[in-house]
Order: C-alpha cells, then sequence, then structure tokens
C-alpha cells in the first residue's frame, strides 16, 4: 500500500486524523504505479468561484450512448443501458471488474483549466446483491513518462442497489499532460452503474467589447444548447451572440418520452422557458430519427418487434402522432399562442445513397415502409399547427451523393402533397470540405422552392479519427478561413436561419464522437467563451458578401 511520504516514520496520534482525511483525498490503490513524483497532493480545500463564473465541461447523463466514457482495467465493458436510471433515459453499466480500481474514465485533457478549482459530481449505484463498499471519483494526470498524479475529488460508502452521490472540488495544478476522471470502488468488484456526471470549470469574464454575431446577420442566428448553458457566463454569451436555440437533446424522444406515457419535459421546459423569457425563437428538434429514440417505439406491448403488418404499422403511426401531440399540448398550454417554437426539425437523417431508393432502412422505414417521411410530415402539420415551418434535415448535404438523393426525396415529398417546408443543412464539416459543393447544394435546393436553413454548423480541426494532442494554432486559422468561406456562400443565399451546433468549444459533441478527442475544437468561441479565429471569420464572410 503507498501512503503519502509526508506521513510515513510518524507516530503522533494528531497524524491518525490527519491520515484519515488525506486518505479521504489521496490515492491508496495498491496499484504499482512507483514512487510519488513529489509535486505536492492537490487537495479539495482551495476555494471554489461562484456559481456564475463557473461553466460546465463535461455533462454525462448517458441517455445518448457512452458518451465518450471508456473501460478502466482490464476485461472491463461500459455501455450505455436504459434498463436503470438516476435521472433522464439512462446510465452507464461497468462490467466485467475484476478488481477494486477497475471501473470507468472520460478523458478531460482538453477541457480542464489549469492551476484552477473545480466542482466534480457524479451518481453512482452498485450492483444489486454486492456487499456494502466505497465508491470514488478521482482525476488523474498522465504527465507522460513521469508518475501520474491523482487528485481525489470525493469518496463515499455505497449500498448495493442504492444510488449515491459523489461530489467534490478539486483543484487542477499547472503542468502539462493527460488527465482523466475515473470512478472506481475500494473493494468490491461488483457492476457499477454511473450517471449525471458533471464536471465544472471556472471562466473568465464574456467579451462585451466583441461585436455580436446576431447583430451582423440579417437571418436569426441560432445555436444548440442544453441546461447547463442557460446560466452564469454560457448564458451571458449566448445571449450576447445569438437570437435562436435548437435544444441539443432536449427535445428528442428519447428525453421527452423515455417509456410509452411517461412524458418528461423537465429539461425541454429550461431551454423553452429561457428562449421565452428572452424573447428567441426556437428550432425543434427532432421527431422522426433513427438515433436517440427510445426502443419501445418499435417494439409491440408484448416485446416482440413491429413487422410491417398493418396492425404495426398503424400502431407505430399512432404512437409518432400520440408523441407530436403531447408536446404540442404541452406547448399550448405552457406558451398559449406565444410557443417560441417556429420551426422543426419533422425527419432527420433519412438519407442512404448506398440504398437502392436512396432511403436510410431505418425501424421507421422497415415499419412504416419508404412513405414514412411523407406520413411525419403529414402527422407534424396537423398536430404542431399551420405557423411552424416543417423541416426535413441532414448531414453531408454536400456530397453530391447525398445531394441527388435529397433532391429526389423533397421532389417526391411534394409530389406526395407532403408539407414540407424546409431542408435542414447540418453542415458538420471540417477543414477540407469543399465550399464549393456546398454552395452547389443550397443552389440545387433553392431550386425546389422550398426554404433552406443550416442547422448543425460546426467545423472539425480534426479527422475522425486523428489524435490531437494540442489545439493547434495553425488549424484555428485555418479553421477562420474556412468558416469565412462558408458564411460568405450562406450570406450569398437565401437562409431561413443560421444555426451553431454548440456555444463553446468545450461543450462541442465532436469532442466524444465518433471518438475522444479532447483537443478538437470546432466552434466559434473556446473553453474560456471568448471568441476564437472561427469568430473573426463569420464576421469576416458577412462582410465579403456584400
Ligand atoms: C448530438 C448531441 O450533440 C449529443 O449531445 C448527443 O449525445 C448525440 O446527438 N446530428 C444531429 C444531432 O441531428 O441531434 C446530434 O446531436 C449531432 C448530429
Amino acid at each position: 500500500m503507498r501512503r503519502p511520504a509526508l506521513l510515513i516514520g510518524t507516530g503522533a496520534v494528531v497524524l491518525v486524523l490527519v491520515l484519515l482525511v488525506v486518505a479521504l483525498l489521496v490515492r491508496d490503490d495498491g496499484r504499482d504505479d512507483g514512487p510519488d513524483d513529489g509535486s505536492p497532493a492537490p487537495t479539495a480545500s482551495a476555494s471554489t468561484p461562484p456559481a456564475e463564473a463557473m461553466t460546465t465541461v463535461l455533462s454525462s447523463s448517458f441517455d445518448e450512448g457512452d458518451e465518450g466514457w471508456s473501460p478502466l482495467g482490464d476485461g472491463v465493458q461500459v455501455a450505455a443501458a436504459q434498463d436503470v436510471t438516476h435521472d433522464g433515459a439512462g446510465s452507464l453499466l461497468v462490467s466485467g471488474r475484476s478488481e477494486a480500481w477497475h471501473g470507468a474514465a472520460v478523458d478531460l485533457s482538453g477541457s480542464l483549466a489549469r492551476g484552477q478549482v473545480h466542482t466534480v459530481s457524479a451518481w453512482v449505484r452498485l450492483g444489486d446483491g454486492a456487499p456494502e463498499a466505497d465508491v470514488q471519483l478521482t482525476l488523474e494526470r498522465d504527465p507522460g513518462g513521469d508518475d501520474p498524479l491523482y487528485v481525489h475529488v470525493a469518496r463515499v460508502g455505497a449500498s448495493s442497489g442504492d444510488w449515491v452521490e459523489l461530489s467534490g472540488t478539486a483543484e487542477v495544478p499547472e503542468g502539462d499532460g493527460e488527465w482523466r476522471l475515473y470512478v472506481e470502488t475500494t473493494e468490491s468488484t461488483a457492476d457499477l452503474r454511473l450517471d449525471d456526471v458533471t464536471v465544472q470549470r471556472p471562466t473568465p469574464e464574456v467579451q462585451t467589447d466583441v461585436t455580436a454575431l446576431k447583430d451582423a446577420t440579417e437571418v436569426p442566428l441560432g445555436v444548440a444548447v442544453g441546461p447547463q448553458d442557460l446560466t452564469g457566463r454560457p448564458a451571458e454569451l449566448l445571449l450576447r451572440h445569438f437570437d435562436q436555440l435548437t435544444p441539443e437533446n432536449a427535445m428528442k424522444p428519447i428525453t421527452v418520452q423515455p417509456a410509452e406515457g411517461e412524458l418528461d419535459f423537465g429539461p425541454m421546459d429550461e431551454v423553452l422557458d429561457f428562449a421565452a423569457a428572452h424573447g428567441l425563437t426556437v428550432h425543434g428538434h427532432t421527431l422522426v430519427w433513427h438515433r436517440s429514440t427510445p426502443d419501445w417505439f418499435f417494439e409491440a406491448p408484448d416485446g416482440r418487434p413491429l413487422t410491417g403488418s398493418a396492425e404495426d404499422r398503424a400502431l407505430l403511426l399512432d404512437r409518432l402522432r400520440a408523441h407530436t401531440r403531447a408536446i404540442a399540448d404541452h406547448l399550448a398550454e405552457r406558451y398559449g399562442d406565444a410557443s417560441p417554437v417556429t420551426s422543426w426539425d419533422v425527419v432527420n437523417e433519412a438519407l442512404d445513397p448506398q440504398q437502392p431508393d436512396g432511403l436510410r432502412h431505418s425501424r421507421w422505414y422497415e415499419v412504416l415502409g419508404p412513405d414514412y417521411v411523407a406520413e411525419a410530415f403529414r402527422i407534424a402539420r396537423e398536430e404542431l399547427g399551420p405557423d411552424v415551418a416543417l423541416y426535413l434535415n441532414d448531414y453531408d448535404t454536400d456530397a453530391p451523393d447525398r445531394r441527388r438523393g435529397l433532391v429526389r426525396l423533397v421532389m417526391d415529398l411534394q409530389a406526395a402533397g407532403a408539407p414540407v417546408d424546409g431542408v435542414g443543412h447540418q453542415m458538420h464539416v471540417d477543414l477540407g470540405s469543399d465550399v464549393d459543393r456546398v454552395a452547389t447544394t443550397l443552389d440545387a435546393v433553392a431550386a425546389l422552392g422550398v426554404r433552406q436553413a443550416v442547422t448543425e454548423l460546426d467545423v472539425a480541426i480534426s479527422g475522425r479519427d486523428e489524435q490531437l494532442d494540442r489545439t493547434p494554432p495553425d488549424r484555428l486559422e485555418a479553421q477562420r478561413g474556412q468558416v469565412r468561406d462558408l458564411v460568405a456562400a450562406f450570406a450569398q443565399r437565401d437562409l431561413a436561419f443560421v444555426g451553431v451546433w454548440g456555444l463553446y468549444d468545450t461543450r462541442s459533441w465532436l469532442r466524444a464522437w465518433p471518438e475522444e478527442r479532447p483537443y478538437e475544437a470546432p466552434l466559434l468561441f473556446d473553453d474560456d467563451l471568448q471568441a476564437k479565429p472561427a469568430y473573426e471569420g463569420f464576421l469576416e464572410g458577412l462582410g465579403g458578401a456584400g
């Protein structure tokens, strides 16, 4: 067992007490990680800035998958599961543990503020039938070569089947190295469940001497947000630069109706109340998608997978209608005629150029057939009313095969009389994306006579399987040029709105998808909420459009 060097060889009674306290704060897991590195053991003693100066750098709810968490230890597996949850739709199941220190970890290298005090909290549950044990949360720095440094955040006793909260503050010291957060136990090797993990860091003030982007654009400028963006400095940044919101996850079926008839409007209300209170419009996202839809949608009451039979088809359409109506009723009840939601992504990611008919063969398609897209638009119009614009939303619409599929689908929908008002281009692009191809797609859709919007803009600075070990300044400059050229192409065309997929880099989904990319920085504001070269590029693109 390794003890802090400071304490070895002393016998004073007072040190027994100190030892007890330190034992809570300093790692003691029996792993052979060599002698201490001599740095002072950082503790939870430093003071935390006031709440309004903190921003959330990690918020894992496991409603949408493992959210970038990975196994810690040989043979360990992690998987998001919808059967047990502390809150929301799911939690992370950590199984296959054969050592107490086995657990789950997430890379925070790009997100922690060196030299600052962070707040960290998580909910953990020991597997059924497990003996009582302590669970603990630890931040670890791997300096590469030297010994790791451990900063203990919290430790608490847990009994099987009960959720316990771990929370604390931790000072992240200056210095190089990779950082990760992990959860483990002290004795037990039982399965663990993890849910609702939050890490917050102190943040400098929002710049007030830079141009508000929304004042420079002619169309609404949107941003994808979650409840964690609606207070303190993120909220200040949001209100300064944006005048439309898209709930990043709060309106997805898995959030709103995790089990049939069990409606959870909590997160959606938070986002929409904020919009209503500040006069922002909201782009609803989303009704029909192959992801973020709970399994029950596609299962008969006896658990059998729905087929394409007339009966199963009717059941799935009824469920879609009931889901849509529940949201519409809730909006009417809460906001009357003044709902902030002015448009909706009705069907998300319907295209698949690999299929002969160009449509993704999702569960929606399997049960309802190719007409499901038109059906979804009809239901949306009937339930949501005539005043909201209904969008077909998709990604990589600049790729020629996807562009062709998109144009064909919109024409088919129009021919079928489906009430499609607009096309949303997600616009998850990167430094190599060809702006001319983007422009060609925008022109092709304009020719169809529907409105169109950029719904989820971000510009990745790394390839999907590329691991950066820092955020290179030259890539941020290249990103500025890419954003400038894209925005110039947008400004020259008639778009209903432009939306960015996240407020500041830490909040980008690309930090966790498709792999952990802790130094990915695809947005307009950096981890400290400060304007990036890409922000300048955005303004330049608007100016350059004449
Ligand atoms: C992403 C969210 O940003 C993540 O927080 C979530 O874990 C997964 O979904 N296209 C879409 C969005 O239409 O809904 C996705 O959002 C990003 C890709």
